[in-house]
């Protein structure tokens, strides 16, 4: 009884401070806390629903602060229990909204209809993880050019599933199954009304297949008998001890008079593939089941991204990445995932079921008997390749200026082959350029290629005219670029401010998704309007997504977003021409409310970008009274080369002073309140966070950083990129120095540049969210300066996700992340 009565007390504390509905939550939390230990739930809540709100009143007076603290859970804070509620409340109805991933479109023999199946994702918070299903539709297009979508009734779930993948003629279906245990992994073939064939393929065989849609490729091919996949190279067996010793023998037979070693420890491609080694081809013949490795490839090759090559001697064509990466040949694997820096090129290989055929020649490879032809010696970046549909050019991507530069996302190039027509390959072929890098944009022309996913099948009837997405200035948009004439177009609407996707390609016709920071997605159906011209005209198209609560609706409806430009406050004659061109900034609002505090949003990178597009994250943060000012500072994709090439060298200065300089317009223009600004960012959105606190100390009453770069002294030697470190401090000239053991030059210049150099001048408010499996910038950094922070007596708060990577994106651990960004902010913003 007197446990209870205690944890009466601590609980009312609170009590008075919150609405009738905050009550509920508080009494949860208290039956579980440890000031009520034992836990006894039901007993508490019984005692405590007699009490009327009078006498909890009376109660808090007598309680202490360091007792009321002691009622709640880990690290709330008891001022702000109302604020968890009701953000918390909101939160979820964000994180329910479901959200559309990809679309295939299928044709039938009525050239006015066709079928749609679009995949569609939700979270599940209580699951921690994401549910996907599957819509379909059939499509109907009347003589007056509008179109009509008729949806099934009910989404089919998905579940187990890894991948998605239709036969070339729409008959079929794989699914695959990757197992996450030892059991094997299985492919599943269906037909339209059936499940024609079950494979299981073996441990032994092959891991599981590679579907991080960057090494993935499952492709069929087109007489869909064989499909050609990415999987885990099997791993070798390890060493096997016993009574005697080392068994010479190594049995793979359980027996409990053994035990395992580990091996030698082996290298991975870092951030998000900590537990993957090598990705390695494979063949599978669907009707037998029998699966065949692609031989010839040497282990040191990673390869990804296969389909099959039109002529009939070449099965495959691939991408492979060699595991020194061509930097200094260091000889290790650096971290690949967001790195479009690692070099690559194409490759061919014969099908592993046509061995008998025609081996292809071995020029240029002398001595060595490899089956393999490399098909772009002379490019350093070679990725997603295509074939038109007639077979006669093989189109891909190149990120050569990422890797001649170092930096680790650039402007992209696109390039041909002319595939021989008689399918003998000599290593002769020559790459021609489609679209190249663009160094200096003109004004409101085309910035440069940013093309970070293919369509399977991207082509337009003409077969030469690709339909892709790219980022241009802060919005992505939906090109058509024309292999042959060159000829780059923008087919998504011009006239808005609002980002477009595109999903699946109706013949000439165009599904695609479009969304603003305040307007969730939308599909849209673009019809081309006349065969000549490149022109197309958007329709909405209805689908069941739910509607929105009237509250969310509501609220995004209040804001208002424009996409401001903003002139260099600092013009050198240093500077490259493009880095002399304004940059942007995305600024939300709320339509009558002007006095809204402000929070600055950095991306990551520092070469990536904020795009107008939807974000949930975003979104639930606005809705809490704020206006957003989103900063795509010089360095991000989307305004060419040259203003993206001028921050490498320049990071903790020109990017913190582009934030500031941002910052500067909306105040002059009016438009914010100077003495309410916070703060976030993750990653280098973190680093520049963090600098900004030290570097301008009374410009932020409050900041949040998501996995933080703070010290890049300590990071170089425990990040999978290190040399990210070297590139982003020295610039171009980073590539020539970068060691696996820094000088002490370097470390100095590290700390130098790095937020934690700039420490004792900070006086904001810090809140930190760090996954402790981050590879990328591991969680050290992080920790390192919030406890720098506490050493100086400066607020803060640090909430550590135990199984989350960089991204910090398991839903669960997302939605805690931002619930307390969200609750940190109305802390410290409202005072
Ligand atoms: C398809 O639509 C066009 C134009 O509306 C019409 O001329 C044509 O006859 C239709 N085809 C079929 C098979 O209905
Ligand atoms: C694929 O499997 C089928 C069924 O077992 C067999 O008839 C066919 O010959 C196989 N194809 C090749 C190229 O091995
Ligand atoms: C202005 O830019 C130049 C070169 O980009 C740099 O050296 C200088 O420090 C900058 N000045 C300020 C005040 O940021
Ligand atoms: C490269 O750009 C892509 C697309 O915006 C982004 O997801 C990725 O994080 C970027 N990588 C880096 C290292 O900036």
């Amino acid at each position: 009884m007197v446990v209870l009565t205690t944890a009466f007390i601590t609980c009312a504390k609170f009590h008075c401070r919150s609405s009738i509905a905050a009550a509920n939550l508080l009494l949860v939390s208290a039956s579980h806390s440890r000031a009520c230990a034992p836990p006894r739930g039901p007993l508490l809540r019984r005692r405590i629903d007699k009490v009327s709100l009078r006498s909890i009143a009376m109660a808090t007076t007598q309680a202490s602060e360091a007792e009321a603290d002691k009622g709640l859970p880990l690290g709330m804070d008891a001022t702000m229990v109302d604020e968890y509620a009701s953000q918390s409340k909101l939160l979820q109805e964000f994180v329910k909204i479901p959200s559309c991933g990809k679309a295939w479109i299928f044709n039938s023999k009525d050239e006015n209809t066709s079928r749609a199946v679009v995949s569609i994702g939700q979270s599940d918070l209580l699951g921690n993880k994401r549910r996907k299903f599957l819509l379909n539709s059939h499509i109907s297009k009347s003589a007056s050019k509008s179109v009509d979508f008729h949806w099934s009734p009910f989404p089919t779930e998905i579940s187990g599933v890894s991948a998605v993948i239709p036969s070339p003629s729409g008959e079929k279906l794989l699914l695959v199954r990757n197992s996450e245990d030892d059991s094997p992994t299985k492919l599943e073939i269906w037909g339209s009304c059936q499940l024609k064939n079950e494979i299981h393929i073996a441990k032994s065989v092959h891991g599981s297949l590679y579907t991080d849609e960057w090494f993935e490729g499952i492709s069929w091919n087109q007489e869909e008998t064989f499909v050609a996949y990415v999987a885990e190279e099997p791993p070798q067996p390890k060493p096997v001890f016993n009574d005697y010793g080392f068994k010479k023998e190594g049995s793979s037979e359980k027996d409990c008079k053994s035990w395992k070693g580990q091996g030698d420890w082996e290298e991975t491609w870092g951030e998000t593939y900590s537990k993957k080694r090598i990705p390695a081809l494979f063949v599978v013949n669907i009707s037998s089941g029998e699966v065949r490795p692609v031989k010839g490839i040497p282990r040191s090759l990673s390869v990804g991204q296969v389909i099959w090559a039109p002529s009939p001697s070449y099965g495959l064509v691939f991408v492979a990445w060699s595991s020194d990466n061509g930097f200094q040949h260091t000889p290790r694997k650096l971290g690949i995932k967001y790195c479009y820096n690692r070099p690559c090129a194409l490759y061919a290989a014969p099908h592993p079921f046509r061995e008998e055929a025609e081996k292809p020649s071995t020029e240029g490879d002398k001595g060595e008997t490899t089956t393999m032809i490399k098909l772009t010696a002379d490019l350093n970046s070679a990725f997603f390749p295509r074939f038109s549909p007639d077979g006669k050019y093989l189109v891909f991507i190149s990120a050569k200026s990422a890797v001649d530069s170092g930096a680790h996302n650039a402007t992209n190039s696109m390039h041909r082959i002319e595939w021989p027509t008689d399918g003998k390959l000599d290593g002769s072929l020559g790459v021609a350029d489609v679209v190249p890098i663009v160094m200096c944009p003109k004004e409101n022309c085309f910035p440069g290629l940013y093309c970070f996913g293919l369509l399977r099948d991207p082509w337009l009837t003409d077969g030469r005219t690709m339909i892709l997405s790219s980022v241009w200035g802060s919005k992505e948009v939906v090109l058509s670029i024309n292999v042959v004439s060159c000829e780059v177009l923008r087919v998504s609407p011009q006239d808005s401010d609002c980002s477009w996707n595109v999903l699946a390609l109706d013949k000439n016709d165009i599904l695609a998704v479009s969304s603003s920071l305040i307007t969730l997605p939308q599909i849209y159906y673009g019809i081309k309007v006349s065969q000549i011209e490149s022109h197309w005209e958007w329709q909405e198209v209805s689908t069941p997504l739910p509607k929105l609560s009237d509250e969310i609706s509501s609220i995004l409806s209040e804001h208002k977003f424009s996409i401001l430009k903003v002139p260099i406050s600092n013009l050198s004659d240093k500077l490259a021409d493009g880095a002399k061109l304004p940059f942007e900034a995305i600024f939300v609002s709320h339509k009558d409310s002007a006095s809204n505090p402000t929070i600055v949003v950095l991306h990551g990178g520092p070469h990536s970008v904020y795009p107008s597009s939807y974000s949930k994250s975003l979104a639930f943060l606005f809705s809490q009274g704020y206006n957003l000012l989103v900063v795509n500072y010089r360095g991000s994709l989307g305004f060419g080369e040259e203003a993206l090439q001028s921050l490498p060298g320049n990071i903790g200065s020109q990017d913190v002073n582009d934030v500031l300089t941002a910052l500067d317009l909306v105040i002059r223009r009016g438009l914010i309140d100077p003495s309410k600004v916070a703060v976030v960012g993750g990653s280098h959105g973190g680093f520049l966070t963090t600098h900004l606190i030290g570097q301008a100390p009374d410009t932020f009453v409050a900041a949040a950083a998501r996995n933080p770069v703070c010290n890049l002294q300590l990071m170089v030697g425990t990040t999978d990129i290190p040399d990210w470190c070297f590139v982003e401090i020295y610039g171009k000239e980073g590539k020539k120095y970068f060691s696996e053991s820094p000088s002490v030059d370097d470390l100095c210049q590290f700390h130098q540049k790095s937020p934690i150099s700039h420490i004792s001048k900070v006086k904001t408010p810090t809140l930190f969210l760090l996954g402790a499996q981050d590879l990328r910038v591991p969680v050290s950094n992080g920790l390192q300066y919030a406890r720098a922070l506490k050493e100086r007596g400066i607020e803060s708060k640090t909430i550590v996700f135990p199984e989350d990577i960089h991204g910090i994106d398991k839903p669960q651990s997302d939605f805690e992340s931002f619930l307390n960004i969200g609750v940190w902010f109305k802390k410290h913003l409202s005072k």
